[in-house]
């Protein structure tokens, strides 16, 4: 009795806990990583070909979720997915933000973008002792989840996801409004939630509205393959300019939240597409 009891608690508390996810969610992913493909050099698609698994059959957009996946199997993985930053600062610095819970130097999404990128550098030069193919979907999901906003978010409301707000008529945190919700209420009434519409979208726009921009987006300081700093200070700036801007805890948000928030939701979606496709080619160019 007393044990089925205690059964029985459990599985409320393992089913009534909020489950926080911290990243793009699936169509966020599959968004930025289809975006990158699209701009790979034919060297880019040919160490990604080899390095994919043949049941991805040369969809790197296919998988990259996986570290989602992987996050409690590979439980070191999980703070490699986003950066806190002082609560309010609006700023972030490498030395002093990128760290684990534990304080440990580099365990964040920007050190992990790092990291994974030396490990690349390796591919057809010399046996790695890593796992290149693993490497390559890490680099491909943190490129998507550094281009999160809330990604890059205050310490004590883990970047958004202890504000509960209602998305319309739905209960939800706000960090999942920027993972999830934004994007599938733009599917749903813009494109026939139909992914695939939407990416073509970004594309187009990509190649007409933002061409000025995007050699800006690709280009990286000294020579560097990746640029994961300049790509977290974007973020906190835009989650205090408009993810956390006018959200208290119980906020309603409804159009108008939807509206003005929606384009930095598809840029923050194309720049992560563009520069992943400009890291991959760097590296394996
Ligand atoms: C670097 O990659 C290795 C292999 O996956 C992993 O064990 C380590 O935790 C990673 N460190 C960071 C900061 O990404
Ligand atoms: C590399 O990682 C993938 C994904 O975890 C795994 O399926 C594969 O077996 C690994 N390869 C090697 C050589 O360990
Ligand atoms: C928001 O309210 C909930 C429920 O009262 C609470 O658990 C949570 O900590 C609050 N979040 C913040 C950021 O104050
Ligand atoms: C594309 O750009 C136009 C003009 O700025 C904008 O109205 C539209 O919402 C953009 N679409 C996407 C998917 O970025
Ligand atoms: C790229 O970065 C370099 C060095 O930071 C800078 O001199 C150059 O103007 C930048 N180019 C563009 C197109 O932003
Ligand atoms: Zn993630």
């Amino acid at each position: 009795m007393k044990f089925l009891r205690s059964l029985a608690l459990l599985m409320l508390l393992v089913f009534v806990s909020p489950i926080t996810v911290r990243g793009w969610g699936v169509d966020g992913h599959f968004i930025t990583c289809k975006i990158a493909q699209g701009r790979l050099s034919q060297k880019a698609v040919d160490a990604v070909n080899h390095l994919l698994p043949d049941y991805a059959e040369g969809d790197l957009a296919s998988l990259c979720s996986w570290p989602d996946h992987v996050k409690f199997r590979y439980h070191w993985s999980s703070p490699l997915h986003y950066i806190d930053t002082p609560d309010n600062l609006c700023t972030y610095q490498y030395r002093r933000d990128c760290k684990d819970e534990d304080g440990v130097m580099g365990r964040c999404v920007a050190g992990a973008i790092r990291n994974y990128t030396t490990q690349l550098l390796e591919y057809g030069k010399q046996e790695s002792q890593y796992n290149l193919t693993e490497a390559l979907l890490f680099l491909s999901h943190f490129m998507g989840d550094i281009h999160q906003p809330l990604h890059v978010g205050f310490t004590t409301d883990r970047g958004g996801n202890t504000i509960e707000v209602h998305w319309f008529t739905r209960k939800a945190v706000l960090h999942h409004v920027w993972d999830d919700s934004i994007i599938e209420t733009e599917e749903e009434r813009f494109y026939e939630s139909n992914v695939e519409n939407l990416i073509n979208a970004i594309e187009t726009n990509i190649t007409n509205v933002w061409a000025d921009q995007v050699q800006t987006w690709e280009n990286c300081s000294r020579n560097q393959k990746t640029c994961p700093n300049i790509y977290a200070t974007e973020g906190i700036k835009a989650a205090c300019d408009w993810a956390y801007k006018g959200v208290t805890n119980g906020s309603v948000l409804e159009d108008e939240y939807f509206q003005s928030r929606l384009p930095i939701v598809n840029w923050r979606l194309a720049q992560g597409g563009v520069r992943l496709a400009a890291n991959l080619n760097r590296i394996f160019g």
